[in-house]
């Protein structure tokens, strides 16, 4: 996250004290560096070098629409796996000839939407989802492009809420039924096969799980030429991990041991896949969302009180699991850090927000420079199923978003008001 850094014990964003934006905006505040945005997908893309390739956003990891505008302007494509997301995706400038919808449970009007919008690819994971879509596209009078998910039975090594390629999962077909669906799809109406797709998981840290899916979809490509199909299009998914602990180092900050082993760039992991894959000679996409937005954003907040029940202390802040839902959901680590930094004395606290839940806490356990009231605390690498996981429990409107671009400022989302609780 090298576009939020300390100067003078001062946090900035790109070239903007946040100390400023929080005057002027309030807390709690989404934050977001446009150049860590557009440095992060480039750096994905340019991976691939001249292999044939499409680098698919995946909505659901940030869906702000100026977030999408940016990405769409770089040649980015989008993953979808919502009518509501396709919607966003195409009003943001997406072409449909770049868009894969993907998506455990589509709904007869979300395939029919996305049928009429002519995207590249509606990616199945199911015999039945298979029928539906070739039942619209008859009744449209148009031919569905398909591709179909396949469960590798792959262990990604993550969070098992995260976790999407193994058996025990619902996500895709079962590899062991997956020659007969390709069959299956081959015999229907109105159905063009066109590719595989696979996603394993997400917040993958190792290039392991990602050669082992590789691997897999070429055995798989090759058994399925042998039986006479041939497809040109394989979407790999994403699920590349990024790093959250010791995402900022200043000597004032607790060196962080959680997960502290090295995560391997995104450019890494492509290069880790694609000789395998390029035996294919099928064009390759990726779908990734964290990679590209995480540590281009973080979640302000200010410290509300101090307390301290028993041998426990508390920092209670205006942020809590309504703003960023993942430390209470996934046990999800984000570095806190101060954005002024006052002192070099740390003690250990939990950072809990306002909500009426003891699941509601940023932080639990953890080594803080002494804050007091009014200080205010940033949540690292949020820009990732952040904002997009907000709600108004306990009746409270959603944070705004703000995107600096230099010593630029635009406000992407207005603060909620009373009147949006209605
Ligand atoms: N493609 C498919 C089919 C997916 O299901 C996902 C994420 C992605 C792509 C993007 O994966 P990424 O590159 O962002 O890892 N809320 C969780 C993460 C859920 C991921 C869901 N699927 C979290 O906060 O960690």
């Amino acid at each position: 996250m090298r576009y939020f850094l300390y100067k003078e014990n001062e946090l900035l964003c790109e070239d903007i004290p946040i100390l400023e934006l929080v005057e002027e905006y309030g807390t709690p505040l989404y934050l977001y560096s446009r150049n860590q945005i557009v440095e992060n997908y480039k750096s994905i893309d340019s991976a691939f070098g001249s292999t044939d390739h499409v680098t698919c956003y995946a909505l659901k990891a940030n869906s702000n629409l100026h977030i999408l505008k940016l990405l769409a302007e770089e040649g980015a494509g989008a993953d979808v796996v919502s009518a509501g997301e396709l919607f966003l995706a195409l009003k943001a400038g997406f072409p449909p000839e770049k868009i894969a919808f993907a998506g455990v449970g589509k709904r007869e009007d979300e395939i029919e939407y996305a049928l009429a919008q002519k995207v590249f690819s509606l990616n199945a994971e199911s015999h039945q989802e298979l029928q539906l879509i070739s039942r619209v596209a008859l009744r449209l009078n148009t031919t569905a492009r398909v591709s179909l998910r396949i469960n590798p039975d792959i262990d990604a090594q993550s969070h098992p809420y995260i976790t999407t390629g193994l058996h025990s999962n619902k996500f895709g077909i079962d590899s062991s039924q997956a020659l007969d669906a390709f069959r299956h799809a081959l015999s229907l109406p109105s159905v063009e096969v066109i590719g595989l797709h696979t996603h394993i998981g997400s917040q993958i840290t190792k290039t392991e799980p990602f050669i082992e899916t590789a691997k897999f979809v070429v055995q798989f490509l090759a058994k399925l030429h042998e039986s006479g199909v041939r497809i040109s299009h394989i979407d790999f998914g994403g699920g590349f991990g990024v790093q959250y602990a010791n995402a900022i180092r200043h000597e004032a900050l607790h060196v962080e041991d959680h997960g502290s082993g090295s995560v391997t760039s995104p450019a890494e992991f492509v290069a880790s896949v694609l000789p395998i894959l390029q035996e294919t000679g099928c064009s390759v996409w990726l779908e990734p969302g964290r990679s590209v937005v995480a540590d281009a954003g973080i979640l302000v907040t200010k410290v509300l009180y101090t307390k301290e029940n028993g041998n426990k202390k508390f920092v209670v802040t205006d942020a809590g699991m309504t703003d960023l839902l993942r430390p209470s959901l996934y046990n999800a680590h984000h570095q806190i850090v101060p954005v002024r930094i006052e002192t070099y004395e740390s003690e250990k606290v939990d950072i809990v927000g306002p909500i009426c839940e003891t699941g509601d806490f940023l932080a639990r356990d953890r080594m803080l420079t002494k804050v007091k009231p009014n200080d205010v605390l940033a949540v690292l690498t949020a820009g990732a199923y952040g904002f997009v996981n907000t709600s108004h429990y306990n009746a409270r409107p959603r944070p705004a978003e703000i995107l600096v671009n230099g010593d630029r400022v635009r406000v992407i989302r207005q603060r909620e008001t009373f009147e949006d609780l209605v």
